[in-house]
């Protein structure tokens, strides 16, 4: 049997393990947290943060694992990938300077302006307050970002999340106290949606387009999360999302594949473009370089092919042009401990029956320890749950009525995925359509 390491225990590691043992993989985890669901599928796991790579490449050699896979964006940051390379150990996650597209914002900006890519934002980084008033009046309308991972919550946008240029300097200038730089964004208008890929360094084979709810509460309110659900479309795109916007982000990424590889920098992993639809046509948010959480989860619930094949083929820069995902609709809704997303949140005990999860819906295990049916929360998300039906609005109905059988305290997202929701996008972007290009 083939023995697979996966570094990472939330609840898109759970769902990479329940696939990996389905191809018929034997699972070595390397968790911080004792989430019950990778354990229970687990042959032998290492208890360690996922960043102790010197532990981590110890534990893979003395096991002799077949293949690697890293799933959290803070272990790609570190040595980890490259040290278990010069060790001849197999990987299916990109190295450290490859990782960067990710874990440098500004990386990825001077790419895209170096290599003439198309979807970029105007932008500049600032290591001082020198110049900055002047630029957020320039701009009117912006997003004040840390250079390196934020974990999905560090990016404040003007008019979403403060009002005035003072609080934007204020919280620019503190961003350049603690990190010694800023990225300054133009605000950009529109739809966000998430491609994700295969990559073999080459070529890339992509996944259905999905989107994330960010925010805490129905209605788009409340504060950025890690993201509180997401959806997939049947036939893969997404109805408020144009066809030509798709395209374009996957022009957008091949290139963006292709110049890491002119920059010495080869792409082998889960390459994830974060794109906005706009009246100018779409436009880059973010380039990560690992599955998106929750959207992962929604990929490898629909993957009919076996992900084991696809990881080796990522690892020996060999993969195939396409890969076949079920033709279903998705809809992923994350339990969160009471007041999550807050300062204050809660820590609870929540308890799964066996079996309300049933044909067509499952659900995956986060930042949770206890046994499968009786766990304790931590201060993180806690369970996905996500169902597929022929349409959005009815895994949306399946994957509630599923949520609404766990017993104990906590929140979730009533509106992700509902008709009412997925109509006022499809208005919002007709009208941003009709619009004139900025
Ligand atoms: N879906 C947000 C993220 O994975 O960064």
């Amino acid at each position: 049997m083939i023995k697979v390491m996966v570094v990472g225990g939330g609840a898109r590691e759970d769902a990479v393990c329940r696939k990996l043992a389905r191809d018929g993989a034997k699972i070595y985890s390397v968790l911080s947290n004792l989430n019950p669901s990778i354990l229970s599928l687990s042959t032998d796991r290492l208890i360690a943060r996922e960043t102790e790579s010197r532990t981590i490449v110890s534990y893979a050699e003395e096991n002799e694992v077949d293949l690697v896979f890293v799933g959290p964006d803070p272990a790609l940051a570190t040595d980890l990938v490259d040290s278990l390379i010069e060790k001849g150990i197999r990987v299916a996650s990109p190295t450290r300077k490859a990782a960067e597209i990710e874990t440098s914002k500004a990386f990825m900006r001077e790419l895209v302006d170096k290599y003439k890519i198309p979807g970029q934002v105007d932008h500049r980084v600032f290591t001082s307050t020198s110049g900055l008033p002047e630029y957020l009046a320039e701009l009117g309308d912006y997003a004040v970002k840390p250079l390196g991972l934020t974990g999905g919550k560090g990016v404040r946008v003007k008019g979403d999340h403060f009002r005035t240029d003072s609080e934007g300097l204020d919280i620019a200038a503190r961003i350049i106290g603690s990190d010694g730089s800023v990225l300054i964004e133009r605000k950009i208008i529109g739809e966000e949606f998430s491609l994700q890929a295969f990559s073999d360094g080459e070529n890339l084979s992509f996944m259905p387009v999905a989107q994330d709810y960010k925010r805490a509460f129905d209605g788009d309110m409340g504060p950025n999360t890690g993201g509180m659900g997401s959806i997939t479309d049947s036939d893969h795109g997404l109805p408020f999302i144009s066809k030509s916007a798709v395209s374009e982000s996957k022009e957008i990424m091949l290139q963006i594949l292709h110049a890491m590889r002119s920059e010495d920098r080869e792409f082998r992993g889960i390459l994830y473009g974060q794109f906005m639809e706009t009246s100018g046509g779409t436009r880059i948010i973010e380039i990560n370089s690992r599955f998106a959480d929750p959207e992962g989860i929604n990929a490898l619930f629909l993957m009919d092919d076996s992900l084991l094949d696809v990881l080796f083929g990522i690892s020996d820069g060999k993969l195939s042009e396409h890969y076949e995902f079920m033709k279903k609709a998705t809809v992923l809704k994350y339990v969160v401990p009471p007041g999550y997303g807050s300062a204050d949140p809660e820590v609870v005990e929540l308890h799964v029956d066996p079996g309300i999860a049933g044909q067509g819906s499952e659900i995956f295990y986060a930042s949770v320890s206890g046994t499968l049916s009786d766990i304790r929360t931590t201060r993180s998300r806690s369970l996905a749950v996500i169902s597929a039906a022929e349409s959005i609005p009815e895994a949306a109905e399946i994957t509630d009525s599923v949520v609404n059988r766990i017993r104990g305290r906590f929140h979730y997202r009533k509106d992700i995925g509902t008709r009412e929701s997925l109509d006022q996008k499809i208005r919002r972007m007709e009208s941003i359509r009709s619009a004139s290009p900025p």
